[in-house]
């Protein structure tokens, strides 16, 4: 199965019956975990590296691990750029064959986010690559930026970034957050229903950690068709090192290879059977 672009499996989910999960990965552990959930499953899935995740794993070394196992997966992946901030690492996520990128000017004013994004899907276009941009802001942090309030997306704001940049993903800030929720979220599912129904792109959910089976329920049935999760693996992944250095203090370097695709694997197998995503190769 080849490598895919993200509009090949995001204008493929037909109706809101399902939504594609997009994980983070950092290591080759990481990546074989959630390959291997995909695999089992049948699944198609998006693997992505976040920029502000680049000192821990950098790109140039990465990034290739993570197009070579795409390559030789059983079914479909998109190899994605999450949170792109800058164009010289756009560039070269674009050089080393990621079939799609992020480009995140959230943080700019609408004209400025809607200049940098078309920039980059000019770019992009060169690459016959995808991009994902986002408008409002969803909160939190990722990855070794500052952490930022929620902007929640504005329908009119939507469709004239929409219509200006034509990428081909557009992430919306309706109430969730990156990394762990310190109150329990509430969704605006009424301003996702608006947005989807005059955005004519696939819409995207960052921030999925933490979120309930519920909630994921309401935003892939009302338009959401990829959902962006990573603090829930890193989480597993801490969780079940610490597990194995109680339970087999003498545990080797093997072992901990093992654990960490391990707990990598349940958490994207957990939540690729919540969207829906059994069967869907
Ligand atoms: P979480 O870390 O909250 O799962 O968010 C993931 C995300 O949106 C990555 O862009």
């Amino acid at each position: 199965m080849p490598i895919v672009k993200l509009d090949e499996l995001l204008l493929g989910v037909k109706n809101n019956s399902y939504a594609i999960g997009s994980f983070n990965v950092s290591n080759m552990e990481m990546v074989m975990g959630t390959i291997k959930a995909a695999e089992e499953l049948n699944a198609p899935v998006i693997i992505q590296i976040a920029e502000g995740r680049l000192r821990y794993s950098p790109l140039h070394t990465l990034g290739p691990m993570m197009v070579a196992a795409a390559k030789e997966a059983k079914v479909p992946v998109v190899v994605h750029l999450d949170h792109g901030g800058t164009i010289e690492v756009i560039h070269q996520a674009l050089e080393i064959g990621f079939t799609s990128v992020m480009f995140d000017g959230s943080k700019y004013p609408l004209d400025i986010n809607i200049e940098k994004t078309k920039q980059v899907k000019e770019l992009a276009d060169k690459y016959n690559a995808n991009v994902e941009a986002e408008i409002g802001r969803v909160g939190g942090a990722e990855g070794d930026y500052a952490s930022v309030d929620i902007m929640i997306t504005s329908v009119d704001e939507a469709v004239k970034f929409y219509e200006a940049t034509k990428v081909d993903a557009l992430a919306v800030a309706i109430g969730t957050a990156h990394g762990n929720y310190k109150e329990v979220p509430k969704l605006r599912i009424d301003r996702l229903k608006e947005i989807a129904k005059v955005v004519a792109c696939p819409l995207v959910l960052h921030g999925g950690t933490g979120l309930t089976e519920q909630d994921f329920r309401n935003s892939l049935e009302n338009g959401i068709k990829k959902i962006n999760i990573a603090t829930a693996s890193y989480d597993s992944v801490a969780a079940n090192v610490k597990k194995l250095a109680k339970d087999k203090p003498d545990f080797n370097y093997f072992d901990h290879t093992d654990t960490v695709m391990m707990a990598t694997y349940e958490n994207v197998k957990k939540h690729m059977l919540i969207f829906g995503l059994k069967d869907k190769a």
